[in-house]
């Protein structure tokens, strides 16, 4: 099957991901193995990087020449750190987007909290016609430990990219949320955030598990269509709108109530009723 991969480290020296051009010649090589036909490096854009921002794509010709010469087709992106600063850098973010097409924006946030700005960060992207895409959401501990902030990251329009490397873990309480999204169709792409060869690549190894679990064609959406149809800035509609869970997302986000609590306000009710009753009969 072929494998569209949209959040990797492979430009060298510019993060955490290959040190020089050999192991960066070495990842494209097991790409091509893996069946990679496209790929888009996603080099960290943090908060103190803004500065020398164009930089970070340096190097991405050289690279996607290298590509091309084993079949594998190179786009340009970044994986940016939420900020609440970013409509000040504007201009320096529409490169950013996959192609630099201006149409989808791969975010991270940080893992332990949720940050305070987290949604009006989403719905600056979202008025600018910039459709977020939400790097690896099982990692955050805040999307873990509350589900209702999962249903916050979808009410702001966003994609869910998950890891093919915490899938690798599923004993993790990451690679358990990442499953749980993942089967309850909740996913809108798969990508391996691979950062060093010195681990193999989780991408390959993830499609061979998911045939016990998913169709062929789930898969495909998940590595293929949807990941060609970002690039190409066509429209994506949210996995979540056809997942088990959307009328409880779908609720969530117009602020009806939670039937949880409607049952609880059902049973208070249902209590008063009787009470009331049995006054009457005294
Ligand atoms: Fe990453």
């Amino acid at each position: 099957m072929p494998l569209a991969d949209l959040h990797i480290h492979l430009l060298p020296a510019v993060d955490d991901g290959p040190p020089d051009w050999e192991t960066a010649e070495q990842m494209l090589r097991i790409l091509a193995e893996n069946d990679v036909k496209v790929v888009a490096p996603t080099p960290h854009v943090w908060e103190q990087d803004w500065q020398g921002i164009e930089s970070r794509h340096q190097g991405l010709s050289r690279l996607a020449e290298m590509a091309a010469q084993l079949g594998v087709k190179v786009i340009s992106a970044a994986e940016v750190w939420a900020t609440p600063d970013l409509p000040e850098r504007w201009d320096k973010v529409l490169p950013l987007t996959y192609a630099g097409n201006g149409k989808y924006l791969l975010v991270e946030f940080d893992v332990p909290e949720m940050p305070l700005y987290t949604e009006w960060f989403l719905f600056q992207l979202k008025v600018r016609g910039i459709t977020p895409i939400i790097a690896h959401p099982e990692r955050y501990f805040w999307v873990q430990e509350d589900e209702r902030n999962l249903f916050r990251l979808l009410s702001s329009g966003s994609l869910l990219q998950v890891s093919a490397d915490t899938l690798l873990h599923p004993e993790t309480p990451a690679g358990k949320l990442a499953l749980r999204l993942i089967r309850n169709g909740l996913a809108d792409l798969l990508a391996s955030d691979w950062h060093k060869p010195n681990s193999p690549y989780p991408l390959g190894l993830v499609v061979q598990k998911l045939r016990s679990t998913l169709s062929e064609g789930e898969i495909e959406r998940l590595v293929w269509t949807v990941p060609l149809k970002i690039i190409s800035g066509q429209n994506v509609q949210p996995a979540w709108q056809r997942s088990p869970f959307r009328f409880e997302i779908q609720a969530f986000i117009s602020g009806a109530e939670h039937p949880t609590q409607k049952r609880r306000w059902w049973r208070f009710l249902t209590f008063w009723r009787r009470e009331g009753e049995s006054k009457w009969r005294k």
